[in-house]
């Protein structure tokens, strides 16, 4: 049992090389093609095409084993990869047969004909090899609106959190109106009918209930059972946390959202007024029934000049994610996730995209508390991450001039009442996440009273508005 595990995963490690090696006898067989057909036919030409094309055979043969080694791997839809399969071995024996049928001196007509067809069945299999890795819609994901509409094709869906206004929430269905849009926007480009990663798919109720390849992601009534819940309360960290590393990941509002839907039978059918509200849920819904989120904040409105591709390359340098919102936006996302080595030095480079960021986070990076000179200085700033940063009390006076800061995390820096007092000043602010930090339930008390219409997150383990501790989850596997 063991030994055959160990099988399966070196089959699946050497298949994972087939994406990179199938190029290898693409690039062969086409060479092959272009001296036959555009070369001068010079005495000693058609012997050289043979070699090739020995060579094209050979590999084409090794990277088909790859790819059936990748096959093994349950990571990619059933019927696409079989029509990509069996194109692959008529390939193969057709790179064969050129190859024989050459050596044997066949006529030209009958040779060319056999290197037309060998060179479709080589385009189509390296197309639906590609609708394999990147998702049919690929290609032509990034035509302009325009030609897409134009060639019927649907709007690409932007990958970002935008959330539509419901206009009757309280008749809404909640898996279609609610929880789909989000499985949709962060999760199906993975779990999808071309793409099952973890033998799953999330694009359909029955997939949904059908599970991975650990079994059932879902447990009616308990979402803190259920892998789909688990998985999303992971730490951003941690290599299980979906969606992985590098993808937009669920805001608190979705997170709460899909719990709410969980904990309450993971129907697909009910509508909102047939499950019950609660105070953590109001508020969560209350954002999709006049669509007020975050793309709520004035800030949207502005209009600010796109920031200089050069600028946000040198931003990239060091490991920082600096994206536009949405695609052709001109307002930017900073994520240091992937870079905790940064320091105060690396960031300053943001200061050349200040007009345009409107999120930041910088948790857990080598930061000092003196960079939040430079972050008062993000006119637009709407949300500021600073977990586990060393900030001190003092520095947070710098932030009292952010016009639109609505949400500030604090928790695991080392703040304490009194930079409870700097909060105060900070008119926009909505919430503040200030657990493990050295702030008192009395100084907390004090700033609510400040800023009754501050949500304040300070006592509790876990994300909010769910008290999970994160740390206490274990997953099927
Ligand atoms: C970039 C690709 C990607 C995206 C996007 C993604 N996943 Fe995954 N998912 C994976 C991979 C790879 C695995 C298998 C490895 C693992 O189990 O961690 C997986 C596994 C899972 C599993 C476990 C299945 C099982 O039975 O083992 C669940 C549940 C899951 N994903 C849910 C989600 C949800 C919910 C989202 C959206 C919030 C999401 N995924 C988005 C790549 C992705």
């Amino acid at each position: 049992m063991i030994i055959a595990e160990a099988g399966q995963s070196w089959l699946i490690f050497w298949g994972h090389f087939h994406p990179m090696l199938v190029h290898l006898p693409i690039g062969m067989f086409f060479i092959a093609g272009i001296l036959h057909f555009f070369s001068k036919q010079a005495s000693d030409l058609p012997e050289i095409i043979i070699r090739i094309l020995i060579w094209t055979t050979a590999f084409s043969i090794l990277s088909a084993t790859m790819g059936w080694g990748l096959a093994q791997s349950g990571e990619y839809d059933s019927d696409a990869l079989q029509i990509h399969q069996w194109l692959g071995i008529i390939t193969c024996v057709l790179a064969a047969g050129l190859t024989f049928a050459m050596r044997a001196g066949l006529a030209s007509r009958p040779t060319n004909l056999l290197f037309i067809i060998s060179l479709s069945f080589l385009t189509i299999t390296g197309h639906y090899g590609g609708n394999l890795t990147h998702g049919s819609d690929y290609l032509t994901a990034s035509l302009p609106a325009s030609v897409r509409s134009m060639l019927g094709m649907k709007e690409v869906e932007v990958e970002n959190s935008v959330v539509e206004k419901i206009a009757n929430l309280p008749e809404a269905i909640v898996y279609t109106q609610l929880v789909k849009p989000v499985l949709t926007q962060k999760c199906t480009s993975c779990h999808n009918d071309q793409k099952q990663k973890g033998k799953l798919r999330l694009d359909t109720p029955e997939f949904i209930l059908q599970g991975g390849e650990d079994g059932p992601i879902l447990v009616a009534g308990k979402p803190l059972d259920s892998e789909l819940i688990k998985r999303l309360l992971l730490d951003a960290s941690d290599e299980h946390h979906m969606p992985p590393k590098g993808k937009t990941p669920l805001t608190d509002n979705e997170i709460a959202l899909l719990h709410w839907w969980v904990q309450h039978g993971a129907d697909f059918t009910k509508k909102v007024a047939q499950l019950p509200v609660d105070d953590k849920i109001k508020p969560v819904l209350a954002s999709y029934a006049n669509g007020e989120t975050s793309s709520e904040s004035p800030v949207f409105k502005k209009s600010v000049g796109a920031p200089d591709e050069s600028d946000l390359a040198r931003i990239r340098t060091h490991g920082i994610l600096a994206n536009p919102i949405a695609k052709d936006h001109a307002l930017i996302e900073v994520n240091a996730i992937n870079a905790p080595q940064v320091t105060s030095k690396e960031l300053s480079d943001l200061r050349a995209i200040q007009a345009q960021i409107i999120r930041l986070k910088l948790g857990n990076t080598r930061m000092s508390g003196d960079f939040l000179k430079e972050i008062g200085a993000m006119p637009l700033l709407i949300l500021l991450d600073l977990n586990h940063t060393k900030i001190a009390d003092n520095d947070l006076d710098n932030l009292k001039n952010l016009a639109y800061l609505e949400s500030l995390n604090l928790v695991g820096t080392p703040i304490s009442d009194r930079g409870l007092a700097h909060l105060a000043k900070i008119k926009s602010l909505k919430r503040v996440y200030l657990w493990q930090t050295r702030v008192t339930e009395k100084g907390v008390s004090q700033l609510q009273k400040m800023r009754p219409d501050l949500a304040i997150q300070s006592g509790f383990k876990g994300r909010w508005p769910l008290e999970v501790d994160s740390t206490k989850l274990t997953l099927a596997k």
